[in-house]
């Protein structure tokens, strides 16, 4: 009998040891800088960085912030304590724990989640805002699925940039550089609109955010003026009118400002150039 005691209570020593030192490792994961990831290592972007990445994209309670290939957490962790939904994709099942642990320790799980994943293999079309720090030709394989999220959508890259995709703007902090992209609306081609009694058309060119382009009245064209596009809004000057609208897919709606006042400006996109 004394026996048996003995050993039932060996098995559980050794069972509350061997689970006991499980829980102990599980907790006490440190990722070493340089660990092997999947496409690229694991190296963290610093807090003051990201903080000023987080300003460009002028990070707010309404945003969603996906960070792609997300490490401990550390932006997506950010990203909520400013009040954003945000979310972490990792390929790393490590790393996706702690970063839900540092979450929790930061008190911000409800607002921050990670999932385990390969980004070329995740949906991100819900983000407001993306942001990453991978590799150049990552960020090239991943343009054109960035290209298409919504109008509008921001998206910040830690120390690589977009190809021929040129930042709308340059983030430097304590030697470190970032990027900074609007996704532009798809605006190319040719646009047409009433002006009085006369059929008006506006043909664009794009290359990603900078269009260029002319408008045809009554059999004469004209090259069109000052034109920006940024995420959904385009704004143009053509003689002494400055057009300004919001594009949403095959429409702008906006105003045109001249000398005689402003008037409602609506276009619809067309196939080809009407005579
Ligand atoms: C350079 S670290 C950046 C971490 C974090 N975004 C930051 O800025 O602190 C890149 C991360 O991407 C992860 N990663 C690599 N390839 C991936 C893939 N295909 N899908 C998801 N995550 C990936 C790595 O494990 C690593 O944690």
């Amino acid at each position: 009998m004394k026996k048996a005691f003995r050993l039932l209570l060996l098995l559980f020593t050794l069972l509350f040891l061997s689970f006991g030192s499980t829980t102990v490792f599980a907790q006490d994961y440190e990722p070493s800088i340089g660990q092997q990831g999947k496409d690229v290592i694991w190296v963290p972007t610093p807090n003051e960085l990201i903080e000023a990445m987080l300003d460009a994209a002028g990070v707010t309670p309404d945003d969603f912030l996906i960070d792609l290939g997300s490490g401990d957490g550390r932006i997506v962790i950010a990203a909520a304590r400013r009040g954003a939904k945000a979310l972490g994709i990792e390929y790393n099942p490590e790393m996706v724990k702690l970063s839900k642990r540092n979450a929790e320790k930061e008190g911000v799980s409800i607002l921050a989640s990670f999932v385990e994943g390969d980004i070329f293999e995740s949906d991100f079309s819900q983000a407001t805002v993306i942001t990453m720090y991978l590799l150049p030709d990552l960020n090239k394989k991943l343009r054109p699925t960035l290209l298409d999220l919504k109008p509008g959508t921001r998206i910040v890259s830690h120390a690589f940039t977009m190809g021929e995709w040129e930042a709308d703007q340059t983030i430097h902090k304590e030697g470190r550089t970032a990027y900074f992209w609007i996704v532009p609306a798809k605006v190319d081609g040719f646009w047409k609109w009433q002006e009085g009694p006369e059929p008006v058309t506006l043909r664009l060119t794009q290359n990603f955010q900078k269009i260029e382009g002319d408008l045809t009245v009554k059999g004469d064209t004209w090259p069109i003026l000052n034109a920006e596009l940024r995420g959904d809004q385009i704004n143009f000057t053509w003689g002494n009118q400055n057009y300004s609208g919001k594009v949403d897919k095959d429409d702008i709606r906006g105003m045109v400002q001249s000398q005689n006042g402003d008037i409602e400006w609506t276009a619809a996109r067309t196939l080809q150039a009407e005579k």
